[in-house]
């Protein structure tokens, strides 16, 4: 088949090595695309993504049997249902389904609808009501922004003073005041056909950008795969409580899913709770998943895309812990240093690790450098996460950008967790 990947990030370039490796795939066009995905891809297209009748028609022009949505953003815009009109199948959810990341109130309905664990909330539109709500929750309690917000729409409580200024700034704008949950978070990503569900991976990020999980939240400095906080007992719950009843009540309301369901767990001393969904794979989640999928999933994506997961053999994970570290331009995530030269990819890709691109270009000379906040991902396996963590590291250092920075010690939770199964 001929697939279209649809993106510009480390996710899209784990996606498009991966999709490249696939017995289905025959053709491989990305869109915009990068430096890293262009090493895998059999042609890479200029696209604005935010133009979603030149994406139908680029998806048209080639003739593509799927086409894979990396980002949320087109998928908000309604991208897929403009596929499916043209008859090309979608991976990726329509607009009505992908509002599960466009709103976080949609989110808490659904789970109020279909008995669905997560914090307890309420919604309010103004200074006054989010006051009130405060004294409701007491201390510490999270604050959202209704509406997609990067991230950045949160607020983690810990004082009253905190929380009334995080209400005044928002002023009377639509607000989600929850309840604070005690507990380790862990992401579980599903693919789900629109009518069933299937567990993919589970992961874990971390989200801010110094060590020792401080500082501004960032897009993820680095993640790992599997998470072994989400037991396979614990992930047989969060998809049997959470994941299979959202794809349910969607279906029901005439929005199927059909992609990849994002769940962000926080693992409670009730069990697993819904923090939040978003409606496409984690970045850099999926860097560290994707070399751990064995089979053909270029067939399973096309299989979910047309509501038939069950006509695709089940993928099946290998039995391997892979670390991806990003590293980003100096001043992220406030700001990014831009056209610093990037060299030694090939030397840490001969330590066996593979370097995955995500704010990188070409200067006039072809000369490999930054162009944006996070710039590359580098992504070993192991047999055991230490070992993974080891073999990343080591890669790591063959890199050579003066104008990089990554954090020393993703993984440090868990890595300092005595399990005595570890190998
Ligand atoms: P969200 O954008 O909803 O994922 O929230 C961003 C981050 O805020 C999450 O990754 C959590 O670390 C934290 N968070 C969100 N909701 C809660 C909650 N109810 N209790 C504790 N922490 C939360
Ligand atoms: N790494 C977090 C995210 O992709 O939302």
């Amino acid at each position: 088949m001929k697939i279209l990947l649809l993106g510009s990030g480390g996710r899209e370039d784990a996606l498009a090595w991966r999709l490249s490796q696939c017995g289905s795939c025959e053709e491989l066009h990305v869109a915009p695309g990068n430096p890293g995905m262009a090493r895998w891809a059999d042609e890479v297209h200029a696209l604005d993504l935010s133009d979603l009748a030149a994406t139908v028609q680029l998806a048209k022009g080639i003739d593509a049997d799927l086409v894979v949505v990396g980002p949320e953003a087109p998928l908000v815009a309604g991208l897929a249902d403009l596929l499916t009109e043209a008859g090309i199948p979608c991976f990726g959810p329509g607009k009505g389904a992908a509002m599960l990341e466009g709103s976080k109130s949609f989110t808490k309905r659904i789970c109020d609808d279909a008995g669905i664990p997560t914090a307890s909330y309420c919604e309010t539109a103004s200074v006054e009501a989010a006051m009130a709500a405060l004294d409701r929750f007491g201390i510490p309690v999270v604050i959202k922004a209704d509406g997609l917000a990067a991230g950045k729409g949160v607020t983690v409580a810990m004082t009253r003073e905190e929380a009334e200024e995080a209400v005044r700034e928002a002023g009377d704008a639509p607000l989600v005041i929850e309840e604070f949950l005690d507990g380790e978070e862990a992401s579980l990503f599903a693919l789900c056909d629109g009518s069933s569900v299937q567990f993919l991976a589970s992961a874990q990020d971390h989200k801010r950008v110094g060590e020792g999980d401080t500082g501004p939240n960032t897009g993820g400095m680095g993640a790992y795969s599997p998470a072994p906080v989400l037991t396979d007992a614990l992930a047989e719950q969060a998809m049997r409580e959470i994941v299979a009843p959202t794809a349910q009540w969607l279906e029901q309301q005439g929005m199927a899913y059909r992609g990849v369901l994002y769940a962000g767990l926080m693992l409670t001393a009730e069990g697993p709770k819904l923090i939040e969904y978003n409606v496409r794979f984690g970045d850099p989640e999926c860097q560290a998943i994707m070399p751990r999928i064995a089979g053909d999933l270029a067939a399973a994506l096309l299989a979910v895309a047309k509501g038939d997961l069950g006509s695709a053999e089940a993928i099946e994970l290998e039995d391997a812990h892979v670390m991806t570290i990003v590293v980003a331009s100096k001043g992220y995530p406030a700001s990014a240093t831009k056209g610093g030269a990037i060299h030694g990819i090939e030397a840490a890709e001969e330590e066996g690790a593979i370097v995955f691109q995500a704010g990188t270009s070409r200067n006039d000379d072809g000369q490999l450098v930054a162009n944006g906040g996070r710039v590359l991902n580098v992504t070993a396996a192991g047999e055991s996460l230490a070992d993974a963590r080891d073999a990343a590291y080591a890669a790591l250092g063959r890199i050579e950008f003066a104008d990089g920075f990554s954090r020393r010690d993703i993984g440090w939770r868990e890595l300092g967790r005595d399990r005595t199964d570890r190998t």
